[in-house]
């Protein structure tokens, strides 16, 4: 039985990530979707907000769960006994970065494998950080974000941006 995590910022969750745990939750017998609650980072969302947001875009999928978590990856999937750790690869330039966080990972914990999904090429481009550019400019999300929580997305941003004004 395969139980894995799917583990990132998800600030907030965009199109890209949804297919990779689309196409993840097809290949494992479980998908927990790791929300990391990193102090050190001033998200625009909250943990809670970026957890509900993905509850909702992935109700869908019943193999599925999201769960929030901070400390070190490895211990967290030795806490929910979890063998295998999925990252979404958009181009060459992330795979430095991730080659690095894999053999760290491996050295501390040699029983968890990681396995690389190459990003859908029409998501190779996008990022959390994209999304949060262009909707801070009031442009629409549609083709960046899940529908379901485009409005919330879009919301936040252009309320961010009049108080800041
Ligand atoms: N589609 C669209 N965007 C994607 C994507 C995809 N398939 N995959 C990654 N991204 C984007 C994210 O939106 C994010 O964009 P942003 O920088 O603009 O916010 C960026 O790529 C990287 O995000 P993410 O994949 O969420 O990784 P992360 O760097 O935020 O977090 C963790 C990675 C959570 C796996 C890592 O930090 C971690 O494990 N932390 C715990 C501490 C630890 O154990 N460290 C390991 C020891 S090295």
């Amino acid at each position: 039985m395969s139980k894995a995590i799917y583990p990132g910022s998800f600030d907030p969750v965009t199109l890209g990530h949804l297919d990779i745990i689309e196409r993840s939750a097809k290949i494992v017998d479980e998908l927990v979707i790791g929300v990391l609650n990193n102090s050190a980072k001033s998200p625009l969302f909250s943990v809670e907000e970026r957890v509900i947001m993905l509850r909702e875009v992935t109700k869908n999928l019943s193999n599925v769960s999201v769960v929030a978590f901070q400390g070190l990856l490895v211990d967290f999937a030795e806490e929910i006994h979890a063998n295998v750790i999925i990252r979404g690869l958009r181009a060459v330039t992330d795979f430095e970065y991730e080659l690095q966080m894999t053999q760290t990972n491996k050295k501390l914990n040699p029983d968890v494998e990681t396995i690389f999904l190459t990003t859908n090429v029409q998501y190779s481009y996008l990022s959390s950080s994209i999304v949060k550019e262009i909707g801070k400019y009031g442009r629409p999300l549609e083709h960046f974000v899940p529908k379901q929580i485009e409005q919330q997305v879009s919301e936040k941003l252009r309320k961010m941006q009049t108080e800041y004004k």
